[in-house]
């Protein structure tokens, strides 16, 4: 008997090969489908991303500034990065909630919440906010920038890098 003959049908050698072509066929199709899925994704992803958690909405008091740490994470395509930030939250009666970014709208030096005064002083060259960041002092161009903020499900939601410039008005 000769050694290349077997007890397959005829035909059965080639039924296996087509078949194993189609099997590699789809698991290369599932594969490489998924890869594909997985590096385009983030150019595909939805702008509502950017969010921050602040924490509780309720835990601030009314008319009592208070500034928050937080991890801002900024991701540009397969990119993430981090850094620290702040922001100042005041809340008021009711359910209004305003963030201020904390940089002067002067030349960008941190400013601080003054308890005596209640304004926002800076020091760099003695620009002054009220409560509601409008200038009341100083060389500050226009009132104090701000997050937009959101309360969901209780928590208190930013958006730090939509940060929006208010217009120049009087307190
Ligand atoms: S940076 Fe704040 S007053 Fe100049």
């Amino acid at each position: 008997m000769d050694e290349t003959s077997s007890h397959a049908p005829p035909g059965g050698h080639a039924f296996l090969s087509a078949m194993t072509a189609v099997l590699g066929s789809f698991v290369t199709l599932i594969l490489g489908g998924s890869a594909t899925g997985y590096f385009l994704s983030p150019l595909f992803e939805s702008k509502e991303e950017g969010w921050v958690d602040l924490g509780r909405a309720d835990a601030f008091k009314a008319e009592t500034p208070t500034k928050v740490e937080f991890v801002e994470r900024k991701r540009d395509a397969w990119v993430t990065t981090e850094h620290r930030a702040s922001a100042w939250v005041v809340a008021s009666e009711g359910t209004a909630i305003t963030v201020f970014d904390p940089r002067c709208t002067h030349l960008g030096c941190p400013f601080r919440w003054n308890v005596l005064d209640k304004r926002f002083l800076c020091p760099c060259h003695t620009a002054a906010f009220d409560i509601k960041g409008l200038v009341v002092g100083g060389p500050a161009p226009r009132a104090l920038d701000r997050y937009p903020a959101k309360v969901v499900e209780q928590r208190l939601l930013i958006q730090p890098a939509a940060r929006e410039e208010k217009e120049t008005e009087k307190p």
